[in-house]
């Protein structure tokens, strides 16, 4: 049986030697995890990037952590192909083989708690257009978040894992509201970008969020305010955010594009045609692809 302290270690020094020797986003490749309030575009978002990340060449992973598993259609995987694409959780051979317990089987079982998930791109990642790989990892049913139970097991050893892979772009979605982003997920990302629309509660979401990247120690945080029509949107977000402006390492904002709305769920029809939107999101690529490599760009806007 594996040795979990001794493993825990490995770990724990294969990240401190990653972290001496490199910066973030050069050769340890980026990590970066989309949140925000229900509604905002996390999910669209995630999946364009992750295309114009794999465009440029990249190896890109896109990691979706909501449960309602909606990234694979928003990738452009065939409805009938994403449908068959059984989530991590719910893979209980491999949850087994891993953690030594059956999800389900029950309390007094003995867990291999930090698990060797090396494998677990090559064999259930899935092949979207584009080159885009995805990773779907499903949810935790029965018992409350934290727990520790076969499949949460898993899935924070995957996260550990995926923050500790080189010379890859990984794009987590993640489900909406704070809550989950706050306490487990986020540790160990290169980059947050925050999602807000100009709504009252959706710049509530962010400013928490914010908060809570600074406390896990998240290098860079970016705001993204979304589906903006007017000038006066962009205003009321600034106001709305009062001091919790400082809190960001920089701000873009995407005009509102019907023909989102018109192609979804599947966003690549969008990246066909030269638009507003798109020329705006190519810039934050830029950015999100140039961090780490610019020593100080702060506050600036789309460019
Ligand atoms: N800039 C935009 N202009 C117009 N529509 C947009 C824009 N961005 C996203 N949308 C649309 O908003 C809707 C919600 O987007 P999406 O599903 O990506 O949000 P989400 O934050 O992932 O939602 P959830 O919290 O439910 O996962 C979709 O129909 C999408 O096409
Ligand atoms: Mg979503």
């Amino acid at each position: 049986m594996a040795d979990p302290g001794a493993d825990r270690q490995k770990m724990t020094v294969a990240a401190r030697k990653l972290r001496e020797n490199t910066r973030p986003g050069t050769e340890r490749g980026f990590r970066i995890v989309i949140t925000g309030k229900g509604g905002v575009g996390k999910t669209t978002i995630t999946a364009l990037l992750a295309h114009l990340f794999a465009e440029k060449g990249f190896t890109t992973l896109a990691v979706d952590e909501d449960p309602q598993m909606n990234l694979p259609y928003a990738i452009g995987i065939p409805r009938e192909e994403s449908d068959r694409i059984v989530p991590l959780t719910k893979n209980f051979d491999y949850v087994e083989e891993k953690t030594g317990a059956r999800p389900g089987a029950g309390w007094g079982l003995m867990l291999t708690l930090n698990p060797d998930v090396s494998d677990v791109v090559e064999r259930f990642g899935a092949k979207g257009p584009g080159g885009v790989n995805i990773l779907v990892m499903g949810t935790v049913e029965h018992a409350a978040t934290g727990c520790l139970c076969p499949e949460n097991t898993l899935l924070e050893a995957v996260i550990r894992y995926i923050n500790l892979r080189d010379d890859e772009v990984i794009l987590m979605d993640t489900p909406a509201g704070v809550e989950h982003f706050g306490r487990t997920i986020a540790r160990g990302f290169d980059q947050a970008l925050l999602l807000t629309d100009p709504t009252f509660n959706a710049v509530q979401v962010v400013r928490h969020a914010a908060q809570l990247a600074k406390e896990l120690g998240i290098p860079s945080v970016w705001l993204v305010i979304n589906r903006v029509r007017s000038e006066n949107d962009i205003c009321k977000v600034q106001e709305l955010l009062g001091d919790t402006r400082d809190l960001f390492s920089g701000q873009f904002y995407l005009p509102y594009d019907e023909s989102l709305i018109a192609c979804e769920p599947d966003v690549r029809p969008v990246l066909a045609e030269a638009s507003p939107f798109i020329d705006r999101l190519r810039a934050l690529q830029v950015r999100l692809e140039n961090d780490g490599r610019i020593p100080e760009i702060m506050h600036e806007e789309g460019k």
